[in-house]
């Protein structure tokens, strides 16, 4: 392994880190990556992606044959670094609360590694004001580093494209760290924007609270043409037709994920909880997998069905579940049915999983969790689909 490296992204086996370091690498600076789930870095070291990110394994090869990328689960292999980008999780408590004692213990294990003067860029989703209390504490504790916030915005599954075509968002501390952030970052960005770094915390949750809130709306329109026997899809086919102020009125759909229903909570804890708007996105987002139950109970006798569960990701062609409600369907329906079998073409590691054809063939009723590609075209045999995403092109009856 070198001693000198360009960049070590913290949590570099991650979503946001791996890729990030790959994009790094294919521009030739020299990467590590630094983890603590050493079964991940093997995994990379090996020439494997650890989950599903479009075009990630071309240029994982590529980095390792050219001898850009390390990794290690080392913490000290940060002070060999010119720079250390921090993508690390930054999950919300049991009460939906910023865990700002998680951020503190891992800032405590990295004081012995950390160089005075050296760049860190977090990149993690923070609450408000992290960014200088982190650069305070650090500080406090011998360490006054140059410190940034630049915040990942991509979409999971293509960052390798995203990280390339979008500006970033860039903070600093003061002009010079925001500066030599902004260098970096522009080695595998075509521009950067200047904010403070409070401003940029702001950015990042009102971005994904932004986005939850327009799903809550599309989930809400969706239940009340349920409840009213009409048909949100079809209306919504109907506005959006040569009408472009209602283009990006999204479908209907789980909105999922380890960051939206996490950024928004960040959002309304910072509010002194009086984000209104966030925590009644959260009820109908979270809410519209009881709905759905409550009306297939009040439609079917559930307890003599077999409900199938097509797709277990928390969005579609994606291998991620954290976060995902198709879980929860799938507890709730287990009160209900009296059998739930699940699938999913992307997903590995959950051992009840089982083949579509299986979950066909042995369901009396499936359910469209997350609208795979591969689902499209689905042949479900003539059973019935509840498929709110209006997603599936099936010769089935509609449930
Ligand atoms: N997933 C996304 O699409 C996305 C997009 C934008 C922003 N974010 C934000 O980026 C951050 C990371 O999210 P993620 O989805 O990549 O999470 P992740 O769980 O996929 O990755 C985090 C990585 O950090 C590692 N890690 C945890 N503690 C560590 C420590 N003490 N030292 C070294 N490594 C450690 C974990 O092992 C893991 O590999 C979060 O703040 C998230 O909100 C995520």
């Amino acid at each position: 392994m070198p001693t000198r490296f360009d960049v070590c992204i913290v949590g570099g086996a991650g979503h946001v880190g791996l890729p990030l370091g790959l994009v790094f690498a294919s521009k030739g600076l020299r990467v590590v990556l630094q983890d603590i789930n050493a079964q991940a870095l093997a995994e990379i070291g090996r020439g494997t992606m650890p989950f599903l990110e479009h075009g990630a394994e071309p240029l994982l090869e590529k980095a390792l044959a050219m001898g850009t990328l390390s990794t290690s689960a080392d913490p000290a292999t940060m002070g060999m670094a010119d720079a250390v980008v921090i993508t690390i999780g930054t999950p919300v408590d049991e009460f939906l609360s910023p865990n700002m004692r998680l951020f503190r213990t891992w800032a405590d294990s990295i004081i012995p590694y950390i160089v005075p003067g050296q760049l860190i860029v977090l990149r993690s989703t923070v609450y408000p004001g992290t960014t200088e209390w982190l650069a305070k504490y650090l500080e406090d504790n011998g360490k006054k580093v140059r410190m940034a916030f630049c915040p990942e915005r991509i979409v999971q599954g293509h960052a390798i494209r995203e990280l390339q075509e979008l500006p970033q968002l860039v903070s600093g501390i003061d002009d010079a760290c925001r500066d030599a952030a902004a260098a970096l970052l522009l080695r595998i960005c075509p521009s950067v924007v200047h904010l403070s770094p409070k401003e940029a915390e702001f950015a990042k949750l009102f971005t994904n609270a932004y986005r939850y809130i327009q799903f809550a709306a599309a989930n809400q329109f969706y239940m009340i043409a349920q409840d009213a026997g009409v048909d949100y899809n079809k209306i919504l086919r109907y506005i959006k037709k040569d009408y472009p102020r209602a283009r990006d009125i999204p479908g209907a759909g789980f909105a999922a994920g380890p960051c939206l229903l996490k950024d928004t909570m960040q959002l309304a804890a910072c509010a002194s909880n009086t984000f209104s708007l966030g925590h009644a996105a959260m009820l109908v987002n979270e809410g519209i997998v009881l709905y759905l139950v409550k009306a297939l109970r009040q439609k079917y006798e559930l307890e003599k069905m077999t409900v199938g569960l097509l797709g277990m990701a928390f969005k579609a062609d994606c291998d991620d579940t954290r976060s995902s409600l198709s879980y929860k369907m799938k507890k709730t329906l287990q009160f209900s049915a009296r059998e739930v079998l699940t699938t999913d073409p992307f997903v590995t590691g959950d051992p009840e999983i089982r083949p579509l054809d299986e979950v066909i063939a042995r369901s009396d009723l499936l359910i469209l969790c997350a609208p795979h590609k591969e689902y499209k075209n689905l042949d479900v045999k003539g059973k019935e689909l509840l498929d709110m995403w209006d997603f599936v092109e099936s010769n089935g009856a509609r449930a």
